[in-house]
């Protein structure tokens, strides 16, 4: 009788090597990821500039509105005064990161709900992480837009080493924005772009806008920022997404110009090489 072997062995160039030696995974990691949705424009929205109501949401919502028929949107929105209120409470009865970071990010799914809510009327919706991480592009092939929380879900997960999560809403926008390859990322603020200080500080006279910097340059300034400190980190090491916009959510025509590749705002250059 022959007996036949039938077990099928796989070729892996990776099964038999450590995945911590760079030089032997450079061959098979090392290329530039597929562009998932290489079409969709990532916009993130500010905390503070829903926080202040009705008088910025919406303008904000006709410009959003009136750029549909351009472009299909992942409108991400961040966390604002709510957020703030809600560390200082965690904080003072010792919750630890991991437990104040869903409680943030609850606050930028509020936002995302009300923005979604305005622009209801258009097709949108908001949707949930896993939604986004699964079935992004049959939402955005039924509609022109949909509206998440920027917020990356850390959770328990989040990093240790600050009482305050690390990875807030313009990390959690970026990090999608270069998983999904997309067309660009646009920050909306209600500042007109990045200073080399705070412009709204005891020091704001002298604040000048950067017009074009870039991730490195910016981590040798001292002083505060209008985004995140880890986005800076998530940039060095981008795929895709090569430069940020950071651009003035107060003033109407300013998204608009930045998604029609108009200089406004702060260009800021990531660590990604442009395709
Ligand atoms: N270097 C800087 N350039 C511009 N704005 C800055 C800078 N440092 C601090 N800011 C301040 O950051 C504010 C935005 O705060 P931020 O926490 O980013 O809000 P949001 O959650 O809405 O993004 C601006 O209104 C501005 O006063
Ligand atoms: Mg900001």
């Amino acid at each position: 009788m022959t007996v036949t072997n039938q077990i099928k062995h796989v070729a892996s160039p990776l099964a038999r090597q450590t995945l911590l030696d760079g030089d032997l995974t450079r061959p098979v990691a090392g290329s530039r990821p597929i562009k998932l949705l290489p079409w969709v424009q990532v916009i993130k929205i500010g905390g503070r500039l829903m926080d202040r109501g009705h008088e910025a949401i919406l303008p904000l919502v006709d410009e959003l509105r009136s750029l549909l028929s351009e472009h299909r949107l992942l409108i991400l929105t961040g966390a604002g005064v709510r957020a703030r209120h809600l560390y200082s409470v965690g904080l003072d009865l010792g919750l630890p990161v991991g437990s104040l970071a869903p409680l943030a990010a609850s606050e930028a799914g509020q936002n995302g709900h009300i923005l979604a809510s305005l622009l209801a009327p258009e097709g949108v919706s908001y949707i949930e992480h896993p939604t986004i991480a699964s079935q992004l592009a049959i939402h955005l092939s039924a509609a022109r837009a949909v509206v998440g929380s920027a917020f990356p879900p850390y959770h328990h997960h989040e990093f240790p080493t600050s009482r305050i999560p690390l990875h807030r809403a313009d990390t959690g926008a970026f990090l999608l924005a270069d998983a999904l390859g997309a067309a660009g990322l646009t920050i909306v603020e209600e500042v007109d772009g990045v200073y080399t200080t705070d412009p709204n500080g005891a020091d704001g006279k002298k604040a000048e806008l950067l017009k074009a910097t870039s991730f490195a340059e910016l981590a040798k300034l001292k002083g505060t920022l209008p985004f995140d400190p880890a986005l800076l980190e998530v940039m060095a090491n981008a795929r895709h997404i090569s430069r940020v916009q950071v651009v003035n959510g107060l003033v109407p025509g300013r998204l608009t110009a930045a998604l029609r590749g108009q200089h406004v705002g702060t260009i800021i250059q990531t660590g990604a090489r442009p395709a």
